[in-house]
């Protein structure tokens, strides 16, 4: 499982997502399908970028009873996703089921990895709102280890919690890290960033960049001046 820019295709319509991706007529990038998108257009999207070459992570963040997550899983790993995802907060039983239902026939399956705490999530709301008393650095740990219990691939964290994660959990382990930003870029909304190259440094095995490819002047030369960062 190599290292890879994954770029996040938070559009809401199929013609500006197409009208995107058609802008890459050199190497196809490997794109991030979110909610939004997929809740407007359904299956059909997937099926559409997938048959023009690029690989998928569908970022759907399954959280529901184990077996309806398998179910679903199913569903998913037969649209021939390459990476997808669910929260760390189903337990680790429903992680096992969600590992059952995306495992195909053939004993191939997408990559799975698990929503820790959402960044949106802070130790104050876990405190007040979840009644989860530990520091939030412990509970994401703690987490991503239930996460390589339940068989999991790795899950989605900061870039800056990376390093710590493989320390944890061990290299193999995937990290998936979204928060980056060029080094003469906007940082937007996003707290806590690092450029493609440091998230190399620090071990990050996937960056998924949203805006500064989206909404760049060049979105193509981003996308390679990522590339370019974060693999070559
Ligand atoms: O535009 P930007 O590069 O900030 O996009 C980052 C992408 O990663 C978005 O699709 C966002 O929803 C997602 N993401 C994130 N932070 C998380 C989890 C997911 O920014 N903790």
């Amino acid at each position: 499982m190599g290292k890879d820019v994954i770029v996040a295709c938070d559009f809401d319509s199929k013609q500006k997502t197409l009208e995107f991706l058609d802008k890459f007529t050199g190497r196809k990038p490997f794109v991030k399908i979110g909610m939004e998108l997929f809740y407007a257009e359904g299956p059909s999207i997937v099926r559409e970028i997938k048959a023009r070459g690029h690989k998928i992570f569908l970022d759907l963040k399954l959280h529901d009873i184990p077996n309806t997550v398998k179910k679903s899983m199913a569903v998913l790993s037969r649209l021939d996703v390459d990476m997808t995802n669910l929260h760390a907060g189903g337990t680790v039983c429903m992680m096992q089921a969600a590992i059952e239902g995306l495992t195909r026939e053939d004993g191939t399956r997408p990559i799975l990895i698990a929503v820790t705490q959402l960044t949106s999530t802070d130790e104050e709301s876990m405190r007040k709102d979840l009644w989860i008393e530990k520091p939030i650095d412990e509970v994401v740990m703690h987490y991503a280890e239930n996460a390589k219990i339940a068989g999991l691939d790795g899950v989605v964290c900061s870039p800056l919690e990376a390093g710590k994660v493989h320390g944890v959990c061990g290299d193999n382990f995937l990290t998936v890290t979204p928060g980056v930003r060029f080094a003469d870029g906007d940082v937007g909304d996003q707290k806590r960033v690092m450029t493609p190259e440091q998230a190399k440094k620090i071990g990050s095995d996937y960056i998924v960049v949203g805006r500064p490819i989206t909404a760049a002047a060049d979105p193509v030369g981003a996308y390679e001046r990522c590339v370019r960062e974060f693999i070559d």
